[in-house]
């Protein structure tokens, strides 16, 4: 980030609507004088628990806690690189970008002729399939059934058999080979540069932001290898992209559904039998990464494969990779097809209706075919019962949700009869941060619910950072993941100058954690709120004081300070 000065992005920020930024894609209502909500678009729901601060310029979710400003949302939602995300902003609001950078400048306008020239390979071969050459390919895809509208659609292509289409097409110049070699597109020999795609039809695979960054190609009929991929370069990486992401993000989110297919032609098919919410990894099994993009977009995946071995595997591999990013919000199913069988043949055999049948009853969820799986690898008898026990266990263990962790856990100690030994603490936030380099202080016992509502309390109303009172620093101390982002908020409210938001803003950068934006966003903490906060803040502080003193008088001062504050809390809060 280092390339932006902070007053840049402030003044960028303050000219931004968030509201017109998250608008594209959710439709808000308004909550509240300055709230507005909607259906999360990073998870999926029913009932809206996505929330935008109107005056703090900052969104978050409730129901699965993304959140941030309007740099994050483009980046987290949209795919941005941070300094794009910022140039979009920029150009939005018509402000001029800042002129000294210390991203490499080459290397960005490396970057962009790249995404230049694949686009126009990508229109070369769509060209190239609408013109004569294409007639056999054209005749290719008609047999498979794809129509036009289909073509044109996901930007089908032809490549010609033969070499040279490149250079015919571009030159030969060697600036211009150097790069076709780089994005994949030719390979170098010792006779020099070779088409690598020939007589194939062509699938450009597009980037999250909808850029194509490579290709995959299909021979027409048989022949050796059927598919051919991009290698690997700089803009395409097998692992991390999903076919018809770009595509078909936004159809997922309207029918609610998504299904995770094998190739290309499958997530085609479904398309062309109106059902445009497939996805496809590359020809690969699949990876965390694109499990991570899959359940993002949409919590309850169906995903499918042959009933073969080969099928039963690919699931089994699924499964292993999906379990440490689960969550209880999250149901993904899985639907064997029968074998021998692709979501392509199924629906040109029995048609549209049947096979949204087989995605509605005939998909298990995950749960499910994790307990086959683990019943089919571990075998009969008591014997079969332990090898399960004990495989469940080591793949428990990779959970990260403690919730689902141990509702599996009870499932499977049910089936096998055999307890097993999961037991992980849990911890409050997901990854510890900077620990204090304070000195260790007392361990309050202080609900996290209360360092959030008072975090929130203080960034709603920086102006109440004056009335704490002295102990208030203990109140965090210890190796409370809160207190280096309080005490950092103590000093800018210091400033009598910033506000909410600048302070927001400010820690948001300093602390690109996501928590920020959830205190911002959580319901107006009122005055008298507040006030309870810091008796109870001050409390839990007596107590913590009261467990480390042995010395005699020093207690009894802090018991009887102590039982005053209890009595005073029983007298305001008269609901308990
Ligand atoms: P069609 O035969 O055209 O219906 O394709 P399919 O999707 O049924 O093919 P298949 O089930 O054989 O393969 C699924 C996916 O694996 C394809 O979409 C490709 O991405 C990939 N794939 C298949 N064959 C090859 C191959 O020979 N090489 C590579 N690299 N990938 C392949
Ligand atoms: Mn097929």
């Amino acid at each position: 980030m280092a390339q932006f000065s902070s007053s840049f992005l402030d003044e960028l920020i303050s000219r931004t609507d968030l509201v017109e930024v998250i608008a594209r894609h959710v439709e808000l209502k308004p909550s509240g004088s300055n709230n507005m909500v909607g259906l999360c678009p990073f998870h999926h729901e029913k009932t809206p628990s996505f929330s935008v601060s109107v005056d703090k310029q900052m969104y978050y979710c409730f129901g699965c806690g993304k959140g941030g400003n309007a740099y994050r949302f483009l980046m987290e939602h949209d795919g941005y690189p941070f300094p794009e995300a910022v140039e979009y902003l920029a150009n939005k609001a018509g402000m001029p970008m800042p002129e000294a950078r210390t991203v490499n400048p080459k290397e960005e306008a490396r970057k962009k002729q790249a995404y230049h020239l694949l686009d126009q390979v990508a229109s070369v071969f769509s060209r190239t399939l609408q013109a004569d050459e294409g007639k056999q390919a054209k005749a290719y895809f008609a047999q498979r059934k794809l129509p036009d509208s289909i073509i044109q659609r996901y930007q089908l292509g032809f490549a010609p058999a033969g070499y040279g289409f490149m250079q015919r097409c571009f030159g030969s110049e060697t600036h211009t080979l150097q790069q076709l070699e780089s994005i994949g597109l030719l390979v170098k020999n010792e006779r020099g540069y070779a088409d690598r795609f020939r007589g194939r039809v062509m699938f450009p695979i597009r980037n999250k932001r909808g850029q194509v960054v490579g290709f995959g190609g299909r021979i027409m009929g048989d022949g050796e290898p059927k598919y051919l991929n991009s290698p690997e370069t700089d803009f395409y990486h097998k692992s991390d992209l999903l076919y018809a992401y770009s595509e078909h993000r936004e159809s997922i989110r309207k029918h609610k559904m998504l299904v995770v297919v094998e190739g290309y032609m499958d997530v085609l098919a479904m398309a062309a039998f109106d059902l445009p919410y497939a996805l496809a990894p590359l020809g690969t099994a699949i990876t965390e990464q694109q499990l991570s993009h899959i359940l993002r977009l949409h919590g309850e995946p169906v995903f499918c494969f042959d009933g073969d071995r080969a099928g039963r595997q690919a699931a089994w591999r699924a499964i292993e990779r999906m379990l440490p990013i689960l969550k209880t919000e999250h149901a993904p199913k899985f639907l064997y097809l029968p074998d021998g069988e692709d979501p392509d043949t199924l629906l040109q055999k029995e048609g549209k209706n049947a096979f949204e049948k087989r995605l509605k009853h005939d998909a298990q969820p995950m749960l499910n075919t994790w307990i086959q799986g683990l019943k089919n690898i571990a075998g009969s008898g008591a014997e079969g019962r332990a090898r399960m026990a004990k495989k469940a266990d080591q793949m428990l263990s990779k959970m990260q949700d403690d919730y689902l962790r141990q509702a599996w856990q009870v499932e499977i100690e049910n089936i096998s009869g055999v307890m097993l030994k999961q037991t992980k603490p849990t911890q409050y936030m997901s990854k510890p941060r900077q620990t204090s380099t304070r000195k260790m202080a007392p361990r309050l016992a202080v609900t996290p619910m209360t360092h959030e509502q008072f975090m929130a309390a203080l960034l709603q109303k920086p102006s109440r950072f004056q009335l704490l009172p002295e102990d208030a620093f203990h109140f965090f101390v210890d190796s409370n993941p809160i207190f280096p982002i309080y005490t950092r908020a103590f000093s800018l409210a210091g400033d009598d100058e910033n506000t909410t938001f600048d302070i927001a803003a400010q820690l948001m950068r300093e602390f690109p954690d996501t928590d920020i934006a959830r205190w911002v966003n959580l319901p107006k903490v009122e005055d008298e709120a507040f006030q309870m906060l810091l008796r109870d803040m001050h409390l839990a502080y007596l107590k913590a004081q009261l467990s480390q003193t042995e010395n005699l008088s020093v207690r009894i001062k802090l018991q009887a300070e102590l039982k005053a504050l209890q009595a005073e809390l029983k007298a305001l809060k008269p609901t308990n």
